[in-house]
């Protein structure tokens, strides 16, 4: 019987009111949107690895948006595989249906998209429905026609786009490309839109490499582990208001160290002791190492395992060569020696890319976290 609703489910970004932390990003985030309440947009690029807290900032910003400058905002979740075609797309669906939501009369009450009211809204519509591409101009007098119909001109706009790592190469070049194009000459029509991009570091480092001036035209934020505070917030928030669980501060410390401030592994932690505590007493660092073999367990089977099973077999000689070794990091020479790599590497630089496994400052490598390469241990024997 489920008694108590775990509070941590990782696999959902927090509710906004639980958001931990972030202090100076939201502060960075909240100057973007009042230069676009003055039609001076600053446009942002999220980047951050797998399960940093990219959605949740998403969904925060929000929330935060609503609140303090009125903004009608939409987030893209972008697919495997999608064309930029289907993305541009998508963001005028999503645009037409939040204006149609929050401004009802300008459509008929039960009618389809077809049926409404308004002439160009009813226009842009049916054109979006057609199979025809986006030009930069034709997307960017479509967004136009859409700001238009906003009755009040002091909201503004944010248009989200997230998992922009999901694009082929080419496609995720056509959609930042464009997106840039247009959102650099909107200001000039007086529209108060702006587009949050967000996506892994490959999304980034792609486009910026294909189109250099991606670069200064995004400002770009980038998400990194949690603080000890921000650890400490993540876990005692979502609690708040339940009274028969709790986290000592000594165990919060130990979670945060065992986790190493990721957000994703943190909650899954959490998730798990939650679980095996049945939500109940309060969680000390000596309880917390009686149930750490079930929570590495869980962990494994949720989200190391389906990792491991997606590597090749040239990639698992790689993870095994960090598994087995004492160091957590190792030079290139060192792997691909222990792994018996080619010179170019190539299955490293995919172990990067899938940002399994880390490249440090140094110009050395590392598993993505420890208890990635406790489990790794583990499945070896
Ligand atoms: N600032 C935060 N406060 C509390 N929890 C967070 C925060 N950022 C991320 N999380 C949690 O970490 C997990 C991963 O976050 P998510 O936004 O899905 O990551 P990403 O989109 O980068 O893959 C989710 O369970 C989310 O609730
Ligand atoms: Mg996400």
């Amino acid at each position: 019987m489920l008694d108590t609703i775990n509070p941590y489910m990782p696999a959902y970004p927090v509710e906004p009111p639980n958001f931990a932390g972030r202090k100076q990003v939201l502060q960075s985030m909240v100057e973007a949107f009042k230069y676009t309440s003055h039609a001076k947009s600053l446009n942002i690029a999220v980047v951050g690895e797998w399960g940093i807290g990219k959605t949740a900032l998403l969904l925060k910003a929000q929330e935060i948006a609503s609140k303090e400058f009125g903004a009608i905002s939409f987030i893209i979740d972008v697919q495997s595989g999608q064309t930029s075609d289907a993305v541009l797309h998508a963001i005028v669906q999503k645009f037409l249906h939040q204006i149609l939501r929050e401004y009802p009369k300008l459509g008929l009450p039960a009618g389809g998209i077809r049926e409404m009211k308004s002439p160009r809204l009813d226009r842009i519509a049916e054109q979006n429905e057609g199979n025809a591409g986006y030009t930069p101009i034709r997307f960017e007098s479509t967004l136009q026609s859409l700001w238009e119909a906003i009755a009040d001109k002091d909201r503004i706009v944010i248009i989200m786009i997230d998992n922009l790592e999901f694009l082929d190469k080419q496609e995720l070049f056509k959609v930042v490309e464009t997106i840039r194009n247009v959102f650099q000459a909107l200001p000039r029509s007086g529209c108060k839109i702006m587009a949050i991009l967000s996506g892994k570091k490959i999304f980034y480092d792609t486009s910026a490499k294909l189109y250099s001036p991606t670069a200064r035209f995004f400002r770009r934020i980038t998400l990194e582990e949690f603080t000890e505070q921000e650890s400490a917030e993540a876990m005692t928030l979502p609690i708040r208001e339940i009274s028969d669980f709790s986290i000592s501060k000594e165990a919060q410390a130990e979670i945060h160290r065992l986790s190493e401030g990721h957000p994703y592994i943190l909650k899954a932690v959490c998730f798990s002791a939650f679980r095996e505590l049945n939500g109940k007493g309060k969680l000390t660092p000596k309880k917390l190492s009686a149930i750490m073999p079930v929570i590495v367990d869980i962990l494994g089977n949720d989200i190391f395992g389906p990792m491991l099973d997606r590597a090749s077999e040239e990639e698992k000689k790689i993870l095994f060569a960090f598994a087995k070794s004492k160091e957590d990091t190792l030079s290139f020479s060192e792997i691909q020696s222990r792994a018996k790599m080619s010179k170019r590497g190539t299955h490293l630089t995919r172990l990067v890319e899938k940002e399994i496994v880390l490249r440090t400052s140094r110009g050395k490598y590392r598993l993505f976290h420890p208890l990635f390469k406790a489990f790794v241990q583990k499945k070896m024997g």
